[in-house]
């Protein structure tokens, strides 16, 4: 195969150009997140967070699904349609908090805290979420949270970061899973405040998978679409963002005129720290084969699917 960054332009748009008609004839639908390279984006017929992408993938009427994403969104996208096609551009676009998780030491916690509530952030595993009363996003954790009634201790995971922000919103203590995302712990505090004072007038915005720290500067918290909409209704003109440099795409077209800062990382930024490995794993050429192929495709056993259904389904009907 060809590697993606050798392709000229136009042989960008003709691979583009093959993979709308492909998905006009197959009657396939490509949901991309923010994070996916901008060839992909351009093409997608809907780009979201990953609440979103999920509510999305609910009610699609086309046949197959091409989940521009890593794999637990696409995972998510099956359990919600077990009888459509889901299809993955690469199966190894995974994620460093799913993989922080495996079921089995996840199943002896919940053993050990029988009266626990288990929420878990939708970045995990299919098999994490049958071991779960409800999912949550980033744009719904702190109203999941909130409904859990006052007296019922919680298990939260994977993500620390996110469980402490929630923990200091919400004002209920948390078991918290000991997981983080490798990409928002990256960022370099130092130098983010650095840029913050040759740019006074910048507002800080960050994604809730940040270290504490982070969180603690930032003017705004939120989902990578809480992020854009925030950026978009704001009155100020320049944003330092603290999220997978892929949003900068969208957020850049819906705001020409605004100045948008990539939060630096702690190593230099040759190293591309800000950028999702996994998520870029998806490569315009690997979409294109996955529609004509129509794999790699994923595929879950039916007891799993209907185990995992039953928190995301509490969590769309709370969102
Ligand atoms: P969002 O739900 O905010 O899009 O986050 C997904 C994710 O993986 C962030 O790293
Ligand atoms: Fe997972 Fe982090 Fe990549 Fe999001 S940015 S998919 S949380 S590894």
């Amino acid at each position: 195969m060809k590697a993606e960054m050798s392709i000229s332009i136009d042989e960008k748009k003709a691979l583009q150009e093959r993979v709308k008609r492909l998905k006009e004839e197959k009657n396939a639908v490509i949901l991309a997140h923010y994070y996916q390279e901008p060839e992909i984006q351009e093409i997608a017929d809907f780009i979201g967070d990953s609440l979103e992408l999920a509510k999305k993938a609910a009610t699609t009427d086309a046949e197959i699904i091409v989940f521009a994403g890593v794999h637990f969104m696409a995972e998510t996208a099956k359990i919600l349609n077990p009888s459509k096609k889901v299809l993955l551009p690469d199966l190894k676009a995974g994620c460093s908090l799913a993989e922080s998780c495996p079921p089995d030491a996840f199943r002896k916690l919940k053993a050990e805290y029988p009266d626990h509530v288990v929420v878990t952030y939708i970045n995990c595993s299919a098999e994490i979420k049958t071991l779960s009363d409800i999912v949550c996003t980033s744009s719904n954790a702190e109203k999941v949270i909130k409904s859990i009634p006052e007296d019922k201790p919680i298990i939260f995971a994977p993500d620390k970061n996110l469980g402490r922000y929630l923990m200091e919103k919400t004002g209920r203590n948390m078991l918290l899973w000991d997981g983080a995302c490798i990409v928002h712990e990256a960022f370099s505090l130092d130098k983010l405040l650095e840029v913050y004072r040759e740019n006074p007038s910048a507002m800080i915005i960050a994604h809730p998978e940040s270290e504490a720290h982070v969180l603690k500067v930032a003017n705004y918290v939120g989902s990578t679409s809480g992020m854009l909409n925030y950026v978009k209704s704001s009155e100020h003109d320049t944003f330092i963002v603290a999220t997978e440099a892929g949003i900068l795409h969208q957020m850049q077209k819906n705001v020409p005129h605004k100045k948008l800062i990539p939060a630096p990382a702690k190593e230099d930024n040759t190293c591309a720290c800000s950028e999702c490995a996994f998520m870029k794993m998806n490569t315009l050429q690997k979409l294109y084969n996955c529609l004509q192929n129509e794999g790699p495709e994923i595929i879950l056993e039916e007891d799993l699917m209907e185990k995992a259904l039953l928190p995301i389904e509490r969590m769309l009907e709370l969102s």
